[in-house]
Parts: C-alpha cells; sequence; structure tokens
C-alpha cells in the first residue's frame, strides 16, 4: 500500500489513536505521530528550518496517498496538526523549498477524524479539503468515527470498510 498516516491526537491512545490504528493495521502502513516530532509553529523569518519538518516532509513525498489522522477540536484540527498544515507556507514561501511544496501535487490526501457529534463538522472537513485544493493534492474522502458514548467500533465497522475500499481502489475519487 503506497500509503502513510500523519496523526496528531492531544494523546495517543485516545479514540483517534485507537481508530488510526485498526485503520492503518488493515492498510498496513505506517503511523508517523506529531506529537513525537520536534516540529515548531510557521515561523516568517523561518529560523525553524531545521527542525523536523522538512525530513518529514521528504518521508511523506515517497507516497501517493496520506492519511490525516486527528480528533475534532473546536471545530477545527488538533494543535500539532495545524502546526504541520501551518509549516507548509515554508514551501510557498522559501525559494530552495518550492520544489518540495510541488512534489505535493498530484498526491491524494484522505482524513481520519474522531469528535462526539453524528458527522464530522463541516468547518473542520471543508478548511482540510481546501488546503488540499491550494496544495494541488487530490481529495480522496474521509472516514468519520463518533465518540459521543465512548469508542465503540463495532459503530465504525461499515464506514470503516467502505473507506478501506476506497483507499486501497486506484480510483480514490470515489471514497467515501
Ligand atoms: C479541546 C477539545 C475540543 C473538542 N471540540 C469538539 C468539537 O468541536 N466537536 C466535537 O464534536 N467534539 C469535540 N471534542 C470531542 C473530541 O473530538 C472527541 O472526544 C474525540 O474523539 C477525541 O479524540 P482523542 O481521544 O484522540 O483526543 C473536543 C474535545 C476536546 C478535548
Amino acid at each position: 500500500m503506497d500509503a502513510i498516516v500523519v496523526f496528531a491526537s492531544a494523546r495517543r491512545d485516545g479514540n483517534t489513536g485507537k481508530f488510526i490504528d485498526w485503520i492503518a493495521n488493515e492498510l498496513e502502513i505506517e503511523i508517523i505521530d506529531l506529537s513525537e516530532m520536534n516540529i515548531s509553529p510557521y515561523d516568517y523569518e523561518h529560523k525553524n528550518l531545521d527542525d523536523d519538518f522538512i525530513p518529514l516532509m521528504n518521508r511523506l513525498l515517497n507516497y501517493k496517498k496520506i492519511i490525516f489522522a486527528t480528533p475534532v477540536y473546536w471545530y477545527a484540527v488538533s494543535a500539532q496538526m495545524k502546526i504541520f498544515i501551518d509549516r507548509t507556507s515554508d514551501f510557498l514561501d522559501v525559494e530552495e523549498l518550492k520544489n518540495i511544496g510541488r512534489r505535493l501535487r498530484g498526491k491524494t490526501a484522505c482524513i481520519v477524524c474522531t469528535s462526539i457529534s453524528s458527522e464530522a463538522d463541516h468547518s473542520f472537513l471543508n478548511s482540510f479539503k481546501d488546503t488540499f485544493e491550494y496544495l494541488g493534492m487530490n481529495y480522496g474522502g474521509h472516514v468519520h468515527a463518533n465518540c459521543e458514548h465512548g469508542y465503540r467500533p463495532n459503530d465504525y465497522k461499515e464506514d470503516v470498510n467502505k473507506f478501506l475500499q476506497a483507499v486501497k481502489s486506484l480510483d480514490v475519487e470515489t471514497a467515501v
């Protein structure tokens, strides 16, 4: 499977961690936990270019599909995921990094998320989708787990199976 997961939650073994472990296990793909990396917030002066962000991006660029896994916190992504997304601006600003940014084009981005709502929040999904579009990435779909009553894998089986099929299929545009 030509895919990798970028995961970011305030806890590794929480709802999103369990959900993405299941999915990554099925797909037999690696999970990168942003909380284990040293990635500092966006800096207009780019004094942070020697942190883990560029090496991480170079690693991600080896894959055609990138799965972003995060809980919904206040209608948005987790703080660590937001920092990661903000840092993609480095590719737009720093001349010698522009080539890395261009290599994101044509890759497929998918979302795995959890919240305590019946559906993934629209603002959350839209800000992700708009970001992917801006970066020239294709959107491959999302899967959401409603954890209002705790993490209940049986409730998500059907959605997860659809998502797995979509990610596995070449025609990722048909993803859920
Ligand atoms: C800071 C914070 C903000 C949250 N905001 C939302 C929200 O806007 N909408 C929602 O449905 N759930 C919200 N939740 C609930 C989480 O999305 C939900 O419990 C999720 O499964 C937690 O995943 P985790 O265990 O990986 O942190 C919030 C939880 C926290 C801790």
